[in-house]
């Protein structure tokens, strides 16, 4: 039986893992530069914990969690996200001290019951950060300044920085109750979708893909119209702040995000060349999470960004630096006694630091020769039969072809030479 991988997931080949590795490292550099430390939170998390955090009536909850019961009957979900499993291990961990800020960050897979498309995957991976323990409008700025420099830095400097404040439990009623009145007439016109959560959520209207359920939201009353004095001075904060980072963000007061927990600020940063999946990260305030989640009154702000579609922009625009994994050395033995010497130097110089390639199926020297070509080796070190009696090694540069019939004993020396290791 063929077996494939499941839809929307994929293999990350050689090849690719080591430009990922190269921008895990970028992202593990800025979030130490910024301040924070990392969490790795399971993949699996209690299913209540996202329904309370993320919200009963989003998508997410609603359509797109892998769920499943254990063995003990426990309903299990596989994390759509990072931002709930943060504010748990934030809680569970007494992470708040008195007057203390935490700054955690995470990198990993997040799992959504989604149709696969372009930009699209079932498994993906996020990098994120959250900011517990200040309600400064400064914390908002850094969040989105981590975010935009970590894409200028990697060479993406014509970032789409949309920006809006959804308002908090003190000025929301009055939006939702302007909102409901403007939409109401209109429900018999929208997806089954917003029809059901029209009452119970209207704000998600806003959220929805569908193209009748966008045009019937053009003209509503703008939230930012009604925030209350917290919010729209909070608001202004952030706006100077970024000003003075010279961050250039537009406002879009559609904005609302797919998430229940967000309050005041969200943003979404989004790459033109990214098509239909178009948004490279999100985030926003959430200041009433973490009590949500059983902890004490604590607010809290975070972004996530998804690796895949960063990788696809920085591909796309070329923008991915070479990454030499070649070989230094391809040893390739000629029979039963050079095979004797060579196993034993491969281990060694791979043990001194050096990337060393052999031949284990006994291949003829042409057929291993074709292999380090292959590979890309920058030299090759061959013992033959008579190699192996006068204790030498033919060394060639397979750059330049030049031969050369080396003391094997001055095999360390001749590396150092030639490769010239920083
Ligand atoms: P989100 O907007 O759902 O936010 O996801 C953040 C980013 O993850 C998206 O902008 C996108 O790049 C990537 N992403 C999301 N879903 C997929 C998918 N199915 N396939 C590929 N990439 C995807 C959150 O997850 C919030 N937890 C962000 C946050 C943190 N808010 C506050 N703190």
């Amino acid at each position: 039986m063929k077996t494939h991988a499941p839809k929307g997931t994929y293999d990350l080949l050689p090849e690719n893992a080591s430009r990922w590795r190269y921008l895990e490292n970028q992202i593990h550099k800025i979030f130490r530069e910024y301040g924070f430390g990392e969490v790795r939170t399971p993949i699996f998390e209690h299913t209540e914990l996202f329904q309370r955090g993320i919200g009963e009536t989003t998508d997410i909850v609603e359509k797109e969690m892998f769920t499943f019961s254990d063995r003990g009957d426990r309903s299990i979900t596989l994390r759509p996200e990072g931002t709930a499993s943060v504010v748990r291990a934030f809680i569970e961990h007494n992470l708040a001290g008195p007057g203390a800020m935490a700054k955690l960050y995470y990198l990993g897979p997040m799992f959504r019951c989604e149709a696969p498309q372009a930009g699209r995957f079932r498994q993906f991976v996020q990098f994120g950060a959250e900011t517990l323990g200040s309600n400064d409008p400064r914390v908002d700025a850094e969040i989105i300044a981590l975010a935009v420099n970590f894409y200028r830095r990697l060479g993406i400097d014509d970032l789409d920085i949309n920006l809006n404040s959804i308002g908090c439990p003190q000025c929301r009623p009055a939006y939702r109750q302007r909102l409901l009145e403007h939409l109401k007439p209109r429900a018999a016109q929208m997806c089954p979708n917003c029809q059901r959560r029209l009452e119970r959520n209207p704000l998600r209207l806003l959220d929805c893909k569908n193209t009748t359920c966008q045009q019937l939201t053009v003209d509503i009353p703008l939230i930012t119209e009604t925030l209350c004095d917290d919010c729209g001075s909070h608001f202004e904060k952030l706006r100077q702040l970024l000003d003075s980072t010279g961050i250039n963000y537009r406002i879009n007061p559609r904005l609302v995000r797919g998430f229940d927990y967000y309050t005041k600020t969200v943003f979404e940063i989004l790459a033109g060349d990214l098509g239909a999946q178009n948004a490279l990260c999100g985030g926003g305030r959430y200041d009433g999470l973490v009590e949500m989640c059983g902890g004490k009154p604590t607010p809290g702000i975070g972004f996530a960004a998804g690796m895949e579609r960063l990788m696809m922009v920085l591909e796309a625009r070329q923008l991915l630096p070479e990454i030499d994994d070649r070989p230094h050395l391809y040893l390739a033995p000629l029979g039963e006694e050079a095979q004797q010497i060579i196993f034993p130097l491969c281990i060694r110089l791979r043990e001194s630091g050096w990337i060393v390639e052999t031949d284990l199926q006994g291949k003829s020297l042409k057929a291993q020769m074709k292999v380090a070509d292959k590979l890309g080796a920058r030299l090759t070190g061959v013992i033959g039969e008579d190699e192996y009696r006068a204790g030498k090694i033919l060394m060639r540069n397979m750059e330049t072809g030049e031969q050369e019939l080396i003391d094997l004993a001055a095999l360390d020396e001749y590396l150092e030479k030639v490769l010239r290791r920083r």
